[in-house]
Parts: C-alpha cells; sequence; structure tokens
C-alpha cells in the first residue's frame, strides 16, 4: 500500500492535461457486450477502475487490450458465460452496468450485488426497476441478482428515486433498451455528461437513442448492434479537483482537454467565492488572487453540483473567510473526509446532511486517511496548502480514479512524493 507525503505551501502554476472520464469509459467497456464486434474507444485513463472493468469483462469472454497508452479496444469471443462475480463487482460498484448489457444480449445475466460502500447507502431498486419494466425476471439468489429475458420488451419506465435519477441505473436501462423490441422512453434519466457520453457510443453501434441530455430518453430497439470507435469525453471531476488545486492554492493553472459546459455548476460557485475560471484559446485557466468568500452549496444531479465534487471543495471552503454550509443530496453519508480535515486543522461541524465550515487562516498538515476515492482527493488538496508535511495513507482509493495524479501535480509545482507504506 503507497502514501502521499507532501510538502504543503506551494503555488500550483502551469499547465494540467486532463485525462478521458472514468465514470464515461466504465459503462461503455460494459457496453461492448452488447455486440459480436470490436470496440476501439479512446481517450480511456489507465485506472485501477479500468482494469477492474477489463476483468470482468475478460470473465465474460471479452478481451480488453491497450493499444496505445488512451486507446483500448473491446474484441468480443465465447459468448456464453453470464456471471460477474463477487470478488471483483465487490471492489467496484460500476460493475454492475454488466447487467442490463448482458440479459439484453446473452438473454441472462448472474451480477453479484456490490455490497457495502464507504459513501453510504447505495442501492439498486432502479436497475432492478427499469429491467423489469422491460419484461426482464428479476430475482436475488445468494448474494447475486439474476436476471433473465429471451427477448426485452420496449415500456414506458419512470425511472427516479428518493434521491432523484440514478446514473449507472439509467446506463443500465438504456443499454438493455438498445436491443429490445420496439420503443422505450425513460422518464427522469440522467443527464449527466457521461450518460449522455454513452448515449452517443450506442448510437455509434448503430443503437437509436433520442432526447441525449435530458430527463426522458426515448430507445428505438435494434436488432443488433456492431462495433464502433468512439473517444471518451475529458473527465470532469478530475478538471473540478484541479480548478479547485488550484483556487486553494492561489495558483495560476491552465487545463487542457477540460470541458467549462460540464461544469456550470461548479465554475459558478469558484467565481461567486472570488476566483477567476475562464476560456483562454482552448484551455480553461483558473487564478485565485485571494481567500475565497464562504458559500452554500447543494450537492444535486446534474446539471446541479457535483456529490463528486463536495469534498474538494469542503476543503477549498475550510479555508474561506467566514462560514459556508455545505448539504449532500445526494449521498446523505458522504462525509468520511470531515473528521479527516479536522485533524489538519480544519473546523467543520456536521449535523445530518449538512456540515457547517467554519473558514480557518490555515490548516495544519497531519498524518490522515483517505476512505474513498473522492475524500482522498479532498486531503490531498488540503495537503497541498496546509503548513508542514501531510501524509495521506491508502492512496489506492486515489489511483481508482485519478492518472498519476503525484505526478500531474508536481508538474505545476507542488511537493508530493509517493512512497511505500509500511
Ligand atoms: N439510488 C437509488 N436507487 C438506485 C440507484 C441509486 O435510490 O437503484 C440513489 C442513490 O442511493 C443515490 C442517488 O440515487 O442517492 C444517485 O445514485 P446514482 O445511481 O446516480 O449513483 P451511481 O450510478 O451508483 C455514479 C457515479 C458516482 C457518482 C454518482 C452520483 C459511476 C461509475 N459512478 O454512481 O461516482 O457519485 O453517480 O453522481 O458513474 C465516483 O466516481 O467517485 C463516484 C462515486
Amino acid at each position: 500500500m503507497d502514501k502521499f507525503v507532501i510538502d504543503g505551501g506551494n503555488r500550483l502554476e502551469g499547465v494540467v492535461r486532463i485525462s478521458g472520464s472514468k465514470n464515461a469509459s466504465l459503462p461503455m467497456m460494459a457496453a461492448s457486450l452488447l455486440t459480436d464486434e470490436t470496440c476501439v474507444v479512446g481517450n480511456v485513463p489507465p485506472l485501477a477502475d479500468i482494469r477492474t472493468m477489463s476483468m470482468i469483462l475478460a470473465e465474460l469472454g471479452v478481451s480488453v487490450e491497450r493499444t496505445n497508452p488512451t486507446t483500448i479496444e473491446c474484441r468480443p469471443g465465447d459468448a456464453t458465460a453470464v456471471t460477474a462475480r463477487y470478488e471483483l463487482v465487490s471492489r467496484m460498484r460500476a460493475s454492475f452496468c454488466v447487467l442490463g448489457p448482458l440479459v439484453a444480449k446473452r438473454k441472462k445475466a448472474r451480477v453479484s450485488l456490490p455490497g457495502g460502500c464507504v459513501i453510504g447507502l447505495r442501492p439498486i431498486d432502479l436497475h432492478i426497476k427499469g429491467l423489469r419494466s422491460l419484461g426482464a425476471r428479476v430475482y436475488v439468489e445468494h448474494g447475486y441478482v439474476v436476471a433473465e429475458a429471451d427477448r426485452l420488451k420496449g415500456a414506458e419506465i419512470y425511472l427516479g428515486g428518493a434521491f432523484g435519477s440514478s446514473v449507472t441505473g439509467t446506463a443500465n436501462v438504456m443499454m438493455a433498451a438498445t436491443l429490445a423490441e420496439g420503443r422505450t422512453v425513460v422518464e427522469n434519466a440522467a443527464c449527466e455528461p457521461e450518460i449522455q457520453d454513452l448515449a452517443e457510443f450506442l448510437n455509434a453501434m448503430g443503437a437509436r437513442i433520442s432526447g441525449i441530455g435530458t430527463p426522458r430518453l426515448t430507445i428505438e430497439g435494434v436488432e443488433e448492434l456492431g462495433g464502433c470507435r468512439y473517444d471518451v469525453i475529458p473527465d470532469r471531476i478530475e478538471a473540478g479537483t484541479f480548478l479547485v488545486a488550484g483556487a486553494m492554492t492561489r495558483g495560476d493553472l491552465r487545463l487542457v482537454d477540460a470541458r467549462l459546459d460540464h461544469l456550470h455548476a461548479v465554475v459558478d460557485s469558484l467565481r461567486r467565492i472570488g476566483v477567476h475560471v475562464y476560456r483562454e484559446g482552448g484551455e480553461v485557466r483558473v487564478e485565485a488572487p485571494e481567500r475565497p468568500s464562504p458559500i452554500d452549496v447543494t450537492t444535486l444531479p446534474y446539471p446541479g453540483f457535483p456529490t463528486d465534487l463536495q469534498a474538494q471543495f469542503m476543503a477549498l471552503l475550510s479555508l474561506a473567510d467566514g462560514i459556508s454550509v455545505v448539504t449532500e443530496k445526494i449521498y446523505p453519508d458522504r462525509f468520511m473526509h470531515v473528521a479527516e480535515l479536522n485533524r489538519m486543522a480544519a473546523n467543520i461541524r456536521k449535523e445530518g446532511a449538512t456540515t457547517i465550515i467554519m473558514g480557518v487562516p490555515e490548516l495544519s498538515g497531519a498524518q490522515v486517511m483517505a476512505s474513498d476515492l473522492r475524500a482522498s482527493a479532498a486531503l490531498v488538496l488540503a495537503g497541498l496548502v496546509a503548513k508542514g508535511r501531510t501524509e495521506v495513507r491508502r492512496v489506492y482509493h486515489i489511483d481508482r480514479g485519478y492518472e498519476k495524479v503525484e505526478e500531474k501535480l508536481r508538474a505545476v509545482g507542488a511537493k508530493i512524493q509517493r512512497l511505500p507504506d509500511e
């Protein structure tokens, strides 16, 4: 297991290239189960989660090969296996995205229930409801969700839950519906850019999906899908994390391959606290001349403020000149970073799904423990500005979602090292 050792205090300045989106790549890889032809996907980041999905696909007869540092080829072979094992699914919940494609193409899917998750309860009822609406017989047996259908049938499906739409739930149902007989209309579909990208990818395979980017998706089922070549969108969460890094270190960063149009809520919040974010040529530039002002932020489904940037924003607001309030409306328990930030002399109080952040003038380096992917990113950001040395342990969490984060940070002036942890 590795740890990061960070000596805080350096201003970040320079150019950062944003990698392809992890959360767009993963369901596209699962979608390769829908065809007998090869899918070539570009701009796929080399991350631990991508390797986990490759292992799951290998067991399902699809070989995934990296043909260059950012391109993968998903080549289908033997199409008889239908099981995604607990050992792999429990490592990464996005594995559950193979459920829809498997039942649509192979008539049966057996996918382990993902189990506990550190960011809180993560039910899968909407995935099941959607597939049942398409006519699949779905039941739970020995810890596995089993779905069976000779051929799925198009339907009208309302896919909203207590916390709004579901990203991977929409992905599963949309993928399954591409091969269903007739038309499917999904109401309250997720509008996240990753879902839009998946829909475009499926259309490139020959699917007929319209309403992309809106809460109503219409999918005209087709008999079969073919292979395709497709480039994944840049990772908006990585881009947002570097915007926050620029803001926290009062730096001047230029992001290459960042999509500002996927980050409206985040950019709006940054501007409101005094951070300059703007397009310059093909790049996105962030400059932060002063200590940030406080602000209230509530996470919501897209186009609202993303839950995947909540922890990083909290690290930033812990240094604001006043009191901020951050409310989590997607995962009410996603606050594992609060106690760790407080170990670094932040002053954050949690009341249910809301946190009250009393801004402090500086953070203090400490040994802290990463609990999940985005929480770890928040701790690294805090370490960049904290006085003295910060050790972030269990960085395998961050390796799941950020490509070479320490190299990217070092290249713009951070003092961060990866060391083996005892
Ligand atoms: N929900 C239900 N029932 C369901 C599914 C979800 O009630 O069947 C609830 C969840 O409990 C949550 C809300 O709906 O309260 C939204 O969850 P969603 O299903 O959208 O999350 P997800 O698809 O499991 C994806 C991302 C997460 C990201 C969330 C929210 C991928 C692979 N994962 O998860 O990313 O936080 O959407 O935007 O796309 C991450 O990258 O660190 C990460 C956790």
